[in-house]
Protein backbone atom coordinates (compact mmCIF):
# COMPACT_ATOMS: atom_id res chain seq x y z
CA UNK A 1 0.00 0.00 0.00
CA UNK A 2 1.36 3.51 -0.57
CA UNK A 3 1.20 5.85 1.99
CA UNK A 4 0.46 9.37 1.79
CA UNK A 5 -3.10 10.96 0.70
CA UNK A 6 -3.80 11.97 -3.08
CA UNK A 7 -2.45 15.09 -3.69
CA UNK A 8 -3.52 15.80 -7.31
CA UNK A 9 -5.67 15.26 -9.59
CA UNK A 10 -4.49 15.14 -13.00
CA UNK A 11 -6.85 14.90 -15.59
CA UNK A 12 -6.93 11.16 -16.12
CA UNK A 13 -6.80 10.20 -12.27
CA UNK A 14 -9.79 8.75 -11.11
CA UNK A 15 -10.53 9.44 -7.43
CA UNK A 16 -10.43 6.42 -5.18
CA UNK A 17 -8.85 4.28 -7.76
CA UNK A 18 -5.91 6.34 -10.25
CA UNK A 19 -4.40 8.61 -7.89
CA UNK A 20 -1.37 10.63 -7.45
CA UNK A 21 0.21 9.76 -3.84
CA UNK A 22 4.06 10.97 -3.42
CA UNK A 23 4.06 11.68 -6.98
CA UNK A 24 3.48 8.34 -8.05
CA UNK A 25 0.93 6.46 -9.40
CA UNK A 26 -1.07 4.28 -7.18
CA UNK A 27 -3.96 1.82 -7.89
CA UNK A 28 -6.89 1.29 -5.56
CA UNK A 29 -4.00 2.97 -3.07
CA UNK A 30 -1.39 0.21 -4.49
CA UNK A 31 2.24 2.39 -5.38
CA UNK A 32 2.79 1.48 -8.97
CA UNK A 33 6.47 1.81 -8.86
CA UNK A 34 5.94 -1.01 -5.72
CA UNK A 35 4.49 -3.55 -8.19
CA UNK A 36 7.10 -2.95 -10.66
CA UNK A 37 9.46 -4.22 -7.96
CA UNK A 38 7.91 -6.80 -6.79
CA UNK A 39 6.64 -8.79 -10.28
CA UNK A 40 9.22 -6.46 -12.86
CA UNK A 41 7.91 -5.17 -16.32
CA UNK A 42 6.17 -4.83 -18.21
CA UNK A 43 2.83 -5.80 -15.84
CA UNK A 44 -0.31 -5.82 -15.98
CA UNK A 45 -2.48 -4.60 -13.63
CA UNK A 46 -5.96 -4.93 -13.16
CA UNK A 47 -8.66 -3.34 -10.02
CA UNK A 48 -11.42 -5.84 -9.02
CA UNK A 49 -12.71 -2.76 -7.23
CA UNK A 50 -13.31 -0.95 -10.78
CA UNK A 51 -14.70 -3.87 -12.66
CA UNK A 52 -17.08 -4.28 -9.84
CA UNK A 53 -18.06 -0.59 -9.83
CA UNK A 54 -18.12 -0.89 -13.84
CA UNK A 55 -20.57 -3.82 -13.44
CA UNK A 56 -22.78 -2.13 -11.06
CA UNK A 57 -22.53 0.88 -13.83
CA UNK A 58 -24.78 -2.12 -15.76
CA UNK A 59 -26.71 -2.89 -13.64
CA UNK A 60 -27.55 0.48 -12.33
CA UNK A 61 -29.11 1.06 -15.97
CA UNK A 62 -31.65 -2.02 -16.02
CA UNK A 63 -33.79 0.00 -13.66
CA UNK A 64 -34.35 2.62 -16.35
CA UNK A 65 -36.56 -0.13 -18.31
CA UNK A 66 -38.82 -2.44 -16.91
CA UNK A 67 -37.73 -5.37 -18.71
CA UNK A 68 -35.50 -8.43 -17.19
CA UNK A 69 -31.76 -7.67 -18.16
CA UNK A 70 -29.03 -10.36 -18.60
CA UNK A 71 -25.34 -8.92 -19.10
CA UNK A 72 -23.41 -11.23 -20.48
CA UNK A 73 -19.88 -9.80 -20.25
CA UNK A 74 -17.88 -10.23 -23.88
CA UNK A 75 -15.14 -12.45 -22.47
CA UNK A 76 -13.25 -11.86 -25.56
CA UNK A 77 -12.16 -8.55 -24.43
CA UNK A 78 -10.32 -10.43 -21.21
CA UNK A 79 -10.58 -13.93 -20.80
CA UNK A 80 -8.24 -14.60 -17.92
CA UNK A 81 -9.39 -16.50 -15.81
CA UNK A 82 -9.28 -14.69 -12.65
CA UNK A 83 -10.68 -12.01 -14.69
CA UNK A 84 -13.62 -14.10 -15.48
CA UNK A 85 -13.94 -15.09 -11.64
CA UNK A 86 -14.13 -11.66 -10.70
CA UNK A 87 -17.31 -11.07 -13.66
CA UNK A 88 -18.90 -13.97 -12.07
CA UNK A 89 -18.39 -12.79 -8.85
CA UNK A 90 -19.89 -9.89 -9.48
CA UNK A 91 -22.73 -11.46 -10.99
CA UNK A 92 -23.51 -11.24 -14.68
CA UNK A 93 -23.31 -13.77 -17.59
CA UNK A 94 -20.69 -14.51 -20.52
CA UNK A 95 -20.66 -14.57 -23.61
CA UNK A 96 -18.16 -16.86 -25.83
CA UNK A 97 -16.94 -16.69 -29.18
CA UNK A 98 -15.26 -19.92 -29.52
CA UNK A 99 -14.73 -23.47 -27.83
CA UNK A 100 -11.59 -22.63 -25.66
CA UNK A 101 -13.63 -19.66 -24.15
CA UNK A 102 -16.75 -21.69 -23.43
CA UNK A 103 -13.85 -24.39 -21.70
CA UNK A 104 -12.99 -21.18 -19.88
CA UNK A 105 -16.04 -20.06 -18.91
CA UNK A 106 -17.76 -23.68 -17.71
CA UNK A 107 -14.12 -23.94 -15.94
CA UNK A 108 -14.26 -21.02 -13.70
CA UNK A 109 -17.92 -21.74 -12.79
CA UNK A 110 -20.27 -20.04 -15.13
CA UNK A 111 -23.56 -22.17 -15.20
CA UNK A 112 -24.50 -22.79 -19.03
CA UNK A 113 -27.73 -21.13 -18.41
CA UNK A 114 -25.20 -18.02 -17.82
CA UNK A 115 -23.47 -18.93 -21.35
CA UNK A 116 -23.88 -17.43 -24.97
CA UNK A 117 -21.91 -18.38 -27.88
CA UNK A 118 -21.18 -15.69 -30.14
CA UNK A 119 -19.37 -17.04 -33.79
CA UNK A 120 -18.85 -17.15 -37.47
CA UNK A 121 -16.75 -20.01 -38.11
CA UNK A 122 -17.62 -22.29 -35.07
CA UNK A 123 -16.19 -25.97 -35.53
CA UNK A 124 -18.77 -29.20 -35.17
CA UNK A 125 -17.03 -30.24 -32.02
CA UNK A 126 -17.27 -26.34 -30.57
CA UNK A 127 -20.90 -26.79 -31.56
CA UNK A 128 -21.32 -30.32 -29.56
CA UNK A 129 -19.37 -28.71 -26.73
CA UNK A 130 -22.41 -25.99 -26.51
CA UNK A 131 -24.55 -28.70 -26.94
CA UNK A 132 -24.06 -30.84 -24.27
CA UNK A 133 -23.44 -28.14 -21.66
CA UNK A 134 -27.08 -26.85 -22.54
CA UNK A 135 -25.78 -23.03 -22.85
CA UNK A 136 -28.83 -20.92 -22.81
CA UNK A 137 -28.13 -19.50 -26.63
CA UNK A 138 -25.47 -20.25 -29.37
CA UNK A 139 -25.98 -17.20 -31.87
CA UNK A 140 -26.48 -18.69 -35.25
CA UNK A 141 -23.90 -16.32 -37.62
CA UNK A 142 -26.06 -17.65 -41.07
CA UNK A 143 -28.79 -20.01 -42.19
CA UNK A 144 -26.41 -22.69 -42.87
CA UNK A 145 -25.40 -22.85 -38.68
CA UNK A 146 -28.74 -23.38 -38.26
CA UNK A 147 -28.49 -26.95 -39.64
CA UNK A 148 -25.21 -27.64 -38.15
CA UNK A 149 -26.71 -27.18 -34.84
CA UNK A 150 -29.38 -29.41 -35.73
CA UNK A 151 -27.00 -32.11 -36.67
CA UNK A 152 -24.97 -32.07 -33.70
CA UNK A 153 -28.27 -32.84 -31.37
CA UNK A 154 -28.84 -35.62 -33.27
CA UNK A 155 -25.50 -36.79 -33.76
CA UNK A 156 -24.99 -36.53 -29.58
CA UNK A 157 -28.23 -38.41 -29.41
CA UNK A 158 -26.95 -41.07 -31.85
CA UNK A 159 -23.99 -41.46 -29.66
CA UNK A 160 -26.43 -42.25 -26.49
CA UNK A 161 -25.83 -38.67 -25.12
CA UNK A 162 -29.61 -37.60 -23.52
CA UNK A 163 -29.56 -33.81 -25.13
CA UNK A 164 -32.25 -31.58 -24.94
CA UNK A 165 -33.41 -29.40 -28.11
CA UNK A 166 -30.33 -26.75 -28.27
CA UNK A 167 -31.52 -23.42 -27.67
CA UNK A 168 -30.61 -20.64 -30.71
CA UNK A 169 -30.64 -17.22 -31.65
CA UNK A 170 -30.46 -15.63 -34.70
CA UNK A 171 -27.54 -13.23 -35.21
CA UNK A 172 -28.80 -10.55 -37.56
CA UNK A 173 -26.88 -8.31 -40.01
CA UNK A 174 -29.53 -5.10 -40.65
CA UNK A 175 -27.04 -2.49 -42.00
CA UNK A 176 -26.15 -0.06 -39.29
CA UNK A 177 -23.20 2.11 -39.83
CA UNK A 178 -21.93 3.81 -36.84
CA UNK A 179 -18.51 5.87 -36.10
CA UNK A 180 -16.01 3.62 -34.76
CA UNK A 181 -13.08 1.76 -36.67
CA UNK A 182 -14.47 -0.16 -40.07
CA UNK A 183 -12.87 -3.28 -38.30
CA UNK A 184 -14.67 -2.65 -35.37
CA UNK A 185 -18.16 -2.18 -36.91
CA UNK A 186 -20.55 -5.26 -37.19
CA UNK A 187 -23.46 -4.32 -38.62
CA UNK A 188 -22.89 -3.56 -42.31
CA UNK A 189 -24.01 -5.78 -45.13
CA UNK A 190 -19.98 -5.20 -46.09
CA UNK A 191 -19.42 -7.05 -42.48
CA UNK A 192 -18.61 -10.76 -42.50
CA UNK A 193 -21.57 -11.06 -39.53
CA UNK A 194 -25.45 -12.28 -39.59
CA UNK A 195 -27.86 -12.81 -41.06
CA UNK A 196 -29.35 -10.09 -44.04
CA UNK A 197 -32.50 -8.68 -43.30
CA UNK A 198 -34.26 -9.67 -46.26
CA UNK A 199 -33.54 -13.48 -45.38
CA UNK A 200 -34.65 -12.89 -41.46
CA UNK A 201 -38.02 -14.44 -41.71
CA UNK A 202 -36.86 -17.47 -43.94
CA UNK A 203 -34.31 -18.07 -41.54
CA UNK A 204 -36.61 -18.26 -38.80
CA UNK A 205 -39.12 -20.16 -40.56
CA UNK A 206 -36.33 -22.58 -41.40
CA UNK A 207 -34.92 -22.67 -37.64
CA UNK A 208 -38.79 -23.27 -36.02
CA UNK A 209 -38.82 -26.36 -38.66
CA UNK A 210 -37.32 -28.90 -36.14
CA UNK A 211 -38.23 -27.82 -32.26
CA UNK A 212 -36.99 -31.48 -31.17
CA UNK A 213 -33.78 -30.44 -32.30
CA UNK A 214 -33.71 -27.19 -31.59
CA UNK A 215 -35.70 -24.52 -29.85
CA UNK A 216 -35.23 -20.59 -30.82
CA UNK A 217 -34.89 -18.17 -27.76
CA UNK A 218 -34.18 -14.39 -29.48
CA UNK A 219 -32.70 -12.48 -31.79
CA UNK A 220 -29.31 -10.77 -31.93
CA UNK A 221 -27.28 -7.70 -33.22
CA UNK A 222 -24.02 -6.55 -32.59
CA UNK A 223 -23.40 -3.25 -33.81
CA UNK A 224 -19.87 -2.58 -33.01
CA UNK A 225 -17.22 -1.89 -30.45
CA UNK A 226 -16.64 1.78 -28.97
CA UNK A 227 -20.05 2.54 -30.20
CA UNK A 228 -19.95 6.57 -29.14
CA UNK A 229 -23.81 7.42 -30.35
CA UNK A 230 -27.21 6.28 -28.92
CA UNK A 231 -28.98 6.13 -32.60
CA UNK A 232 -27.25 2.94 -33.78
CA UNK A 233 -28.12 1.01 -30.69
CA UNK A 234 -31.52 2.16 -31.05
CA UNK A 235 -32.12 1.35 -34.76
CA UNK A 236 -30.59 -1.73 -33.90
CA UNK A 237 -33.60 -2.84 -31.26
CA UNK A 238 -35.76 -1.84 -33.08
CA UNK A 239 -34.93 -3.41 -35.80
CA UNK A 240 -34.95 -6.31 -33.91
CA UNK A 241 -38.16 -5.44 -31.89
CA UNK A 242 -39.72 -5.41 -35.93
CA UNK A 243 -38.69 -8.66 -37.07
CA UNK A 244 -39.85 -10.16 -33.54
CA UNK A 245 -43.42 -8.70 -34.29
CA UNK A 246 -43.33 -10.20 -37.70
CA UNK A 247 -41.99 -13.60 -36.72
CA UNK A 248 -44.70 -13.54 -34.20
CA UNK A 249 -47.54 -12.38 -37.09
CA UNK A 250 -46.66 -14.34 -39.65
CA UNK A 251 -45.25 -18.08 -37.48
CA UNK A 252 -46.74 -17.63 -34.42
CA UNK A 253 -43.50 -17.66 -32.52
CA UNK A 254 -42.96 -15.38 -29.88
CA UNK A 255 -39.20 -14.82 -29.01
CA UNK A 256 -38.22 -14.67 -25.63
CA UNK A 257 -35.40 -11.80 -25.79
CA UNK A 258 -33.54 -9.47 -28.04
CA UNK A 259 -29.91 -9.49 -27.79
CA UNK A 260 -28.24 -5.87 -28.02
CA UNK A 261 -25.07 -7.43 -27.92
CA UNK A 262 -21.77 -4.72 -26.50
CA UNK A 263 -20.48 -1.56 -27.97
CA UNK A 264 -20.38 0.60 -25.05
CA UNK A 265 -17.95 2.40 -25.09
CA UNK A 266 -15.46 3.70 -22.67
CA UNK A 267 -13.44 7.17 -23.03
CA UNK A 268 -9.73 6.92 -23.49
CA UNK A 269 -9.65 10.50 -23.50
CA UNK A 270 -10.03 11.66 -19.59
CA UNK A 271 -6.67 13.01 -20.42
CA UNK A 272 -7.44 15.43 -23.43
CA UNK A 273 -3.86 17.31 -23.32
CA UNK A 274 -3.41 15.39 -26.74
CA UNK A 275 -6.51 14.94 -28.00
CA UNK A 276 -5.97 17.94 -30.46
CA UNK A 277 -3.64 16.16 -31.91
CA UNK A 278 -6.10 13.04 -33.06
CA UNK A 279 -8.44 13.59 -36.04
CA UNK A 280 -11.63 14.70 -35.51
CA UNK A 281 -13.57 11.53 -35.78
CA UNK A 282 -11.11 9.73 -34.08
CA UNK A 283 -11.24 12.10 -31.00
CA UNK A 284 -14.68 11.71 -31.15
CA UNK A 285 -15.09 8.04 -31.13
CA UNK A 286 -12.33 7.57 -28.56
CA UNK A 287 -13.47 10.20 -25.86
CA UNK A 288 -17.12 9.04 -26.36
CA UNK A 289 -18.96 9.28 -22.74
CA UNK A 290 -22.16 7.17 -23.70
CA UNK A 291 -24.11 5.83 -20.34
CA UNK A 292 -25.80 2.35 -20.63
CA UNK A 293 -29.03 4.27 -19.27
CA UNK A 294 -28.89 6.32 -21.95
CA UNK A 295 -28.29 3.39 -24.29
CA UNK A 296 -31.46 1.35 -22.69
CA UNK A 297 -33.83 4.09 -22.06
CA UNK A 298 -33.56 5.58 -26.05
CA UNK A 299 -33.59 1.58 -27.45
CA UNK A 300 -36.74 0.71 -25.05
CA UNK A 301 -38.32 4.46 -25.88
CA UNK A 302 -38.17 3.55 -29.72
CA UNK A 303 -39.39 0.12 -29.36
CA UNK A 304 -42.28 0.94 -27.34
CA UNK A 305 -43.13 3.67 -29.71
CA UNK A 306 -42.93 0.86 -32.35
CA UNK A 307 -45.03 -1.42 -30.32
CA UNK A 308 -47.79 0.60 -29.54
CA UNK A 309 -48.17 2.02 -32.81
CA UNK A 310 -48.87 -1.94 -33.62
CA UNK A 311 -51.07 -2.51 -31.05
CA UNK A 312 -48.28 -5.29 -29.74
CA UNK A 313 -47.27 -3.96 -26.25
CA UNK A 314 -48.34 -7.42 -24.57
CA UNK A 315 -45.44 -8.77 -26.78
CA UNK A 316 -42.66 -6.34 -25.75
CA UNK A 317 -43.99 -6.65 -22.22
CA UNK A 318 -42.59 -10.73 -22.42
CA UNK A 319 -39.07 -9.98 -23.46
CA UNK A 320 -36.01 -10.24 -21.49
CA UNK A 321 -32.90 -8.10 -22.65
CA UNK A 322 -29.48 -9.06 -23.02
CA UNK A 323 -26.16 -6.83 -23.67
CA UNK A 324 -22.92 -8.10 -23.94
CA UNK A 325 -20.46 -5.47 -22.64
CA UNK A 326 -16.67 -6.16 -22.47
CA UNK A 327 -14.92 -3.30 -23.22
CA UNK A 328 -17.23 -1.06 -20.56
CA UNK A 329 -16.60 -4.32 -17.93
CA UNK A 330 -12.38 -4.05 -18.41
CA UNK A 331 -11.00 -1.06 -20.63
CA UNK A 332 -10.41 1.23 -17.77
CA UNK A 333 -9.78 -1.27 -15.11
CA UNK A 334 -6.39 -2.61 -16.58
CA UNK A 335 -3.21 -0.59 -17.17
CA UNK A 336 0.28 -1.54 -18.82
CA UNK A 337 3.35 -0.41 -16.25
CA UNK A 338 6.14 -0.71 -19.17
CA UNK A 339 9.99 0.26 -18.46
CA UNK A 340 12.20 2.62 -20.51
CA UNK A 341 14.97 0.40 -21.49
CA UNK A 342 16.99 2.43 -24.00
CA UNK A 343 17.28 6.38 -25.09
CA UNK A 344 18.43 7.94 -27.83
CA UNK A 345 18.84 11.33 -29.97
CA UNK A 346 18.31 12.31 -33.38
CA UNK A 347 20.52 15.21 -34.08
CA UNK A 348 19.00 15.76 -37.28
CA UNK A 349 15.29 15.65 -36.59
CA UNK A 350 15.94 16.71 -32.57
CA UNK A 351 14.26 14.15 -31.57
CA UNK A 352 14.48 11.97 -28.17
CA UNK A 353 13.49 8.24 -28.34
CA UNK A 354 12.74 6.29 -25.40
CA UNK A 355 12.46 2.79 -26.08
CA UNK A 356 10.47 0.71 -23.87
CA UNK A 357 9.28 -3.03 -23.14
CA UNK A 358 5.91 -2.93 -24.10
CA UNK A 359 5.38 -3.40 -27.64
CA UNK A 360 2.33 -4.30 -29.92
CA UNK A 361 2.84 -8.14 -29.30
CA UNK A 362 0.96 -7.19 -25.99
CA UNK A 363 -0.86 -3.50 -26.84
CA UNK A 364 -1.99 -5.47 -30.54
CA UNK A 365 -4.58 -2.48 -31.15
CA UNK A 366 -1.79 0.44 -31.01
CA UNK A 367 -0.56 -1.33 -34.13
CA UNK A 368 -3.76 -2.71 -35.83
CA UNK A 369 -6.59 0.52 -35.21
CA UNK A 370 -3.53 2.95 -33.76
CA UNK A 371 -5.47 3.13 -30.80
CA UNK A 372 -4.73 6.13 -28.06
CA UNK A 373 -3.91 4.80 -24.88
CA UNK A 374 -2.78 7.96 -22.57
CA UNK A 375 0.81 7.42 -21.58
CA UNK A 376 2.35 8.98 -18.01
CA UNK A 377 5.18 8.75 -15.70
CA UNK A 378 4.13 6.24 -13.17
CA UNK A 379 6.88 7.98 -11.09
CA UNK A 380 6.54 11.22 -11.66
CA UNK A 381 2.43 10.95 -11.96
CA UNK A 382 2.07 14.35 -10.63
CA UNK A 383 5.11 16.15 -12.50
CA UNK A 384 4.58 18.53 -15.84
CA UNK A 385 3.76 17.06 -18.65
CA UNK A 386 5.86 19.99 -21.32
CA UNK A 387 8.38 17.42 -22.87
CA UNK A 388 7.72 15.50 -26.47
CA UNK A 389 9.32 12.11 -26.93
CA UNK A 390 9.00 9.61 -29.71
CA UNK A 391 8.26 6.58 -27.86
CA UNK A 392 8.74 2.77 -29.15
CA UNK A 393 8.66 -0.90 -28.29
CA UNK A 394 10.85 -3.41 -27.78
CA UNK A 395 10.09 -5.53 -31.25
CA UNK A 396 12.27 -5.78 -34.21
CA UNK A 397 9.37 -3.93 -36.61
CA UNK A 398 9.52 0.00 -37.27
CA UNK A 399 5.79 -0.45 -36.96
CA UNK A 400 6.50 -0.99 -33.28
CA UNK A 401 6.28 2.70 -32.38
CA UNK A 402 3.69 4.76 -30.10
CA UNK A 403 3.20 6.81 -33.51
CA UNK A 404 1.63 6.52 -36.30
CA UNK A 405 4.39 4.96 -38.52
CA UNK A 406 2.08 5.18 -41.67
CA UNK A 407 2.12 9.29 -41.10
CA UNK A 408 -1.99 9.56 -41.29
CA UNK A 409 -2.20 11.14 -38.08
CA UNK A 410 -4.30 8.57 -36.09
CA UNK A 411 -2.12 9.25 -33.01
CA UNK A 412 0.36 11.70 -31.55
CA UNK A 413 3.92 11.73 -33.57
CA UNK A 414 5.38 12.86 -30.32
CA UNK A 415 3.97 12.04 -26.34
CA UNK A 416 4.29 14.59 -23.30
CA UNK A 417 6.30 13.47 -20.65
CA UNK A 418 8.09 15.00 -17.63
CA UNK A 419 11.31 16.58 -18.73
CA UNK A 420 14.71 14.57 -18.71
CA UNK A 421 13.26 11.01 -18.86
CA UNK A 422 15.91 8.52 -18.49
CA UNK A 423 16.06 4.47 -19.16
CA UNK A 424 14.74 2.93 -15.92
CA UNK A 425 11.77 5.02 -16.04
CA UNK A 426 8.55 3.58 -15.44
CA UNK A 427 6.01 4.51 -18.04
CA UNK A 428 2.41 3.52 -17.65
CA UNK A 429 -0.34 2.86 -20.75
CA UNK A 430 -4.12 3.69 -19.22
CA UNK A 431 -7.09 2.07 -19.95
CA UNK A 432 -5.51 -1.14 -21.44
CA UNK A 433 -7.38 -3.71 -19.76
CA UNK A 434 -9.51 -4.85 -22.66
CA UNK A 435 -8.14 -6.13 -25.73
CA UNK A 436 -4.93 -6.43 -25.02
CA UNK A 437 -3.80 -9.42 -22.72
CA UNK A 438 -6.47 -11.46 -24.68
CA UNK A 439 -4.66 -10.67 -28.25
CA UNK A 440 -0.81 -11.41 -26.89
CA UNK A 441 1.58 -13.32 -28.88
CA UNK A 442 5.29 -14.32 -28.42
CA UNK A 443 6.73 -12.37 -31.64
CA UNK A 444 10.32 -11.87 -31.65
CA UNK A 445 10.93 -14.78 -28.80
CA UNK A 446 9.52 -12.13 -26.32
CA UNK A 447 8.16 -14.25 -22.88
CA UNK A 448 4.76 -12.88 -22.05
CA UNK A 449 4.03 -10.19 -19.25
CA UNK A 450 2.82 -11.17 -15.92
CA UNK A 451 -0.43 -9.43 -14.76
CA UNK A 452 -1.47 -8.61 -10.94
CA UNK A 453 -4.99 -8.04 -9.64
CA UNK A 454 -5.16 -5.67 -7.12
CA UNK A 455 -8.43 -7.16 -4.72
CA UNK A 456 -11.43 -5.32 -3.12
CA UNK A 457 -8.89 -5.84 0.24
CA UNK A 458 -6.05 -4.31 -1.24
CA UNK A 459 -3.89 -7.58 -1.74
CA UNK A 460 -2.24 -7.79 -4.51
CA UNK A 461 -2.29 -11.31 -6.27
CA UNK A 462 -0.58 -12.34 -9.45
CA UNK A 463 -3.20 -13.79 -11.92
CA UNK A 464 -0.72 -14.55 -14.82
CA UNK A 465 2.58 -15.45 -14.31
CA UNK A 466 5.70 -14.38 -16.75
CA UNK A 467 6.67 -16.77 -18.91
CA UNK A 468 9.49 -18.06 -19.03
CA UNK A 469 11.89 -19.06 -21.82
CA UNK A 470 10.54 -22.48 -21.63
CA UNK A 471 7.18 -21.29 -22.33
CA UNK A 472 8.27 -20.04 -25.62
CA UNK A 473 8.95 -24.13 -27.13
CA UNK A 474 6.76 -25.75 -24.69
CA UNK A 475 4.12 -26.48 -28.08
CA UNK A 476 7.19 -26.78 -30.89
CA UNK A 477 7.89 -29.86 -31.62
CA UNK A 478 11.91 -30.71 -32.64
C1 LIG B 1 -20.76 -10.36 -30.78
C2 LIG B 1 -20.05 -9.43 -29.87
N1 LIG B 1 -20.62 -9.11 -28.71
C3 LIG B 1 -20.01 -8.28 -27.83
C4 LIG B 1 -18.79 -7.70 -28.12
C5 LIG B 1 -18.17 -6.80 -27.12
O1 LIG B 1 -18.06 -5.51 -27.53
P1 LIG B 1 -17.52 -4.41 -26.54
O2 LIG B 1 -16.25 -4.93 -25.97
O3 LIG B 1 -17.31 -3.21 -27.37
O4 LIG B 1 -18.55 -4.20 -25.48
C6 LIG B 1 -18.16 -8.00 -29.33
C7 LIG B 1 -16.89 -7.37 -29.68
O5 LIG B 1 -16.73 -6.72 -30.67
C8 LIG B 1 -18.81 -8.89 -30.23
O6 LIG B 1 -18.23 -9.22 -31.40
Amino acid sequence: MSSGTATMCPAWSIPGYLEVRNNHLTIDGVDAIDLVKEFNSPLFVFSEARIRHNIERLKLSATVVDRPIKFCYASKANSNMAILKAVLDAGIDVEVNSGGELFKALKVGFLPEQIIFNGTSKSDDEIDQAVIAGIYAINVDSIYEIELVEQSVERLRAKGNNVSPARITLRLVPEIGTRSHLGLQTALLTSKFGISSSEVLAAFRRAFQYPDLIHVNGIHIHVGSQTPDVEPFAQAFKSMWEHLLTIHRETGHTLEHINLGGGIPVNYLRDRSQADQLPEHERDMLGAELEPTAVLSEAMRVARESARAAGAEHLLDQVTILLEPGRSVIADAGLVLTTVRNIKTRPETGDVWLLTDAGYNIMLSMNNYKWYYHLISASRAGSTYENEYKVAGPLCDSGDVYFDIEREGRLPDYRKLPADVKPSEILALLNCGAYSLAQMFHYNGRPLPAAVLIRTNGKSDIIRRRDTYEDLIVSDLW
